[in-house]
C-alpha cells in the first residue's frame, strides 16, 4: 500500500483534534464517554476473560482504552495523531491508571509481539479505510490477536439515513472516506476466521439519525 494514500485523511483527524473541546459542536462527533455498547459486549467477554492484553486502534482520547483498563486489563490504545494520544495519556494519568498504555502508532504498523493480544477494540476505524486495503488491515488483526480472542467491531451501519436510499453505501469528501457496513460485508469479511457472536446497531446520541453496527466476534483459529 502507498505509504501517502491516507495522509490526507490524517490530517482531517489532526484538524478535529486540534479543535479541542469545540470537537464535538463542529460535527466530528465520536463522544468522549464510553459507548454502552461496548459495555454490554464486555458484560459477554467477561464471563470468560477477567485480565489479559487489550489492544484499542485508533484509540482517539482513550475512552476505550481507559474503560479496559479500570477493569483490570493491560490496556493499550494507539492512534495515528499525537494530541489524542496525548490527551490520553493524560487523561489515564489523571485516574493513576498504570496499566493503560498509549503509543502514536498508525494501524497499518502495528509494533506488538504476534498474538499478543486477548481483545482487540475497533470502534470506528475500518469505515475509512478503503475496501482494497481491508485485507492489509485484517491481516495485521489476525498477527495480533490470539487464538479464541474477541475482536469488537463497531462502524456506520447501512442503515444510516444519511445512506439511506443511496446507491452507495460510501461517501469520499475532502479525501476523507467514510463507509457505511452492510451486515453482509462483515460477515463475507470476518466469517472465514472469526465467530460473530453478536451483530446490532445503535443509535449515536447527538444525531439520532446517525447508525452505528455493532459487532462483536471471537476468533476461531
Ligand atoms: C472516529 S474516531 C474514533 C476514536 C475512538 N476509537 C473513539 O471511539 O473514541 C477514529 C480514530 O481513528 C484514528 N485513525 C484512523 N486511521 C488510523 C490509522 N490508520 N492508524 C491509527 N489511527 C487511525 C483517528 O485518528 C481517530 O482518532
Amino acid at each position: 500500500m502507498n505509504p501517502d494514500k491516507y495522509k490526507k485523511q490524517k490530517k482531517i483527524f489532526k484538524k478535529a483534534y486540534a479543535l479541542g473541546d469545540k470537537r464535538l459542536k463542529a460535527g466530528y462527533g465520536w463522544p468522549l464517554e464510553v459507548d454502552a455498547q461496548l459495555v454490554k459486549f464486555f458484560g459477554y467477554i467477561k464471563k470468560s476473560l477477567s485480565e489479559g492484553n487489550v489492544l484499542d486502534l485508533g484509540c482517539g482520547q482513550g475512552r476505550h482504552t481507559i474503560f479496559f483498563a479500570q477493569k483490570g486489563f493491560n490496556a493499550y490504545g494507539i492512534d495515528y495523531v499525537k494530541r489524542a494520544v496525548d490527551e490520553a495519556k493524560q487523561s489515564a494519568k489523571e485516574k493513576n491508571l498504570k496499566n493503560a498504555n498509549f503509543k502514536v502508532m498508525d494501524a497499518f504498523k502495528l509494533d506488538f509481539p504476534k498474538n499478543f493480544f486477548d481483545i482487540i477494540i475497533d470502534w470506528s476505524v475500518l469505515g475509512h479505510i478503503k475496501p482494497e486495503d481491508w485485507n492489509i488491515y485484517l491481516k495485521n488483526i489476525l498477527n495480533a490477536l490470539k487464538t479464541k480472542g474477541f475482536f469488537i467491531l463497531a462502524e456506520f451501519s447501512a442503515n444510516d439515513l444519511r445512506i439511506k436510499n443511496k446507491t452507495r453505501n460510501f461517501f469520499e469528501h475532502e479525501n476523507h472516506y467514510d463507509h457505511y457496513f452492510r451486515e453482509d460485508e462483515i460477515k463475507d469479511l470476518f466469517s472465514k476466521n472469526f465467530k460473530i457472536i453478536s451483530m446490532n446497531e445503535t443509535m449515536l446520541i447527538q444525531k439520532p439519525d446517525h447508525l452505528m453496527l455493532n459487532v462483536l466476534m471471537r476468533r476461531k483459529k
